[in-house]
């Protein structure tokens, strides 16, 4: 069933493939030296200097996506660039936080997964190593962020986007043979799926838990979502994507049934409008704020827990997939020659940053329509 699919939407996939090649073959030589965010006039800006910006990752991991998928040197150079820019943040400890896994894992990481690199290999560890360091062994939690968010304390505060920083850490456990990494990031995951995950499928983006006492949660809050109880979209796609890859490296079904609980949510909200993702799947109809970034990174995960169900459970996970990476794709992408961005329509939080071309949203979307081309190249 699931080659079948992949079959009857071949010439799509193909084409919408060729189409991120002569886009990103370009960029990857015009912005070889810079970490683009975003496109000022449709051209990349560079967060270079920012080496702790939790973005950063997605640039250099881009690229050994598609270095992986075609050999062309071009892409290989500007992954090295890019993990160049970020040793920095290896300068100054303090600064580094939660997103570690999004920074180096798919950087790093992917460099020596690809090409057996020690250096990056140890880089990648020593960002496990840090993630390890977040971790309130009274609370039972890995810590979010440092100091203050928004002027408020979160020192005991967790995030759903956590479900993607803690594959660092079942790869660091694998790598040196210490199950303690892996420890971690099982109680991260049963944490996420008791407090974080609601019964119905929708996600709390922050959770307040007590720092003393393990296991207690004081509260929600709304994040980057509209409002505390509603369900912000990017943050949903977090869990579906983190949760199937929880249980691709544990082989504990319970992670895979999370993700498929998420999932339902997920498609059920989709249906509403024409497989767009708004940014919160529980605000006002008015004003409608789309976040095509939520969709790249659920189709990832879609197209995961479609190769990992049985096989008369498929067609509907990797429908799903397909459908809405074609939505992203006929309403959301820029196919021009004088934008170097692709996937339009990102939405940094439901009250800032909305409409607008973020790097996640192109790494996301490109790393799905690998995975239908056939990439068994997982970089998380
Ligand atoms: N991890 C932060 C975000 O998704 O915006």
């Amino acid at each position: 069933m699931y080659d079948k699919i992949i079959n009857d939407n071949k010439s799509w996939i193909d084409a919408t493939f060729d189409k991120l090649n002569k886009k990103l073959s370009r960029t990857a030589v015009s912005s070889r030296y810079k970490i683009p965010y975003t496109t000022v006039n449709g051209v990349h800006d560079d967060r270079s200097s920012r080496p702790d910006t939790w973005t950063n990752g997605f640039w250099g991991g881009l690229m050994w996506l598609m270095y992986n998928a075609t050999k062309n040197e071009d892409y290989k150079l500007t992954a090295l660039e890019s993990e160049k820019l970020m040793d920095k943040g290896f300068y100054e400890a303090d600064k580094l936080h939660h997103d570690v896994g999004f920074m180096y894992h798919i950087l790093d990481g992917a460099n020596y997964r690809l090409t057996g690199d020690k250096a990056a290999r140890n880089k990648d560890l020593l960002a496990a190593m840090s993630l390890m360091s977040r971790y309130n062994v009274e609370g039972n939690y890995i810590r979010s962020w440092n100091g203050k968010w928004y002027g408020e304390d979160n020192n005991g505060w967790t995030i759903i986007d956590c479900m993607m920083n803690i594959p660092i850490l079942y790869w660091a456990s694998e790598q040196i043979g210490d199950d303690r990494f892996k420890k971690i990031a099982i109680r991260y995951a049963d944490m996420a799926m008791r407090d974080h995950v609601r019964p119905d499928g929708s996600v709390n983006h922050i959770v307040v838990h007590d720092t003393e006492i393990p296991d207690t949660v004081l509260g929600t809050k709304a994040g980057q979502g509209y409002a505390v109880g509603s369900c912000w979209s990017r943050g949903a796609s977090w869990a579906l994507y983190g949760f199937v890859l929880s249980y691709i490296h544990t082989k504990e079904e319970k992670y895979l049934d999370t993700a498929k609980k998420v999932a339902h949510y997920f498609i059920s909200n989709l249906i509403a409008d024409d497989w767009k993702p708004v940014v919160d799947f529980r605000a006002p109809e008015e004003p409608k704020y789309y976040d095509s970034t939520a969709g790249a990174i659920a189709a990832c995960g879609l197209i995961e827990i479609a190769k990992n169900v049985s096989e008369y459970e498929k067609n509907m996970y990797l429908t799903a997939a397909i459908k809405l990476l074609k939505s992203l794709e006929e309403n959301f992408c820029n196919w021009e020659e004088n934008e170097d961005s692709i996937l339009q329509m990102g939405t940094e939080m439901y009250t800032n940053g909305i409409h607008m071309p973020i790097i996640y949203g192109d790494y996301f979307f490109t790393e799905a329509i690998l995975k239908l081309k056939g990439s068994d190249f997982l970089p998380w």
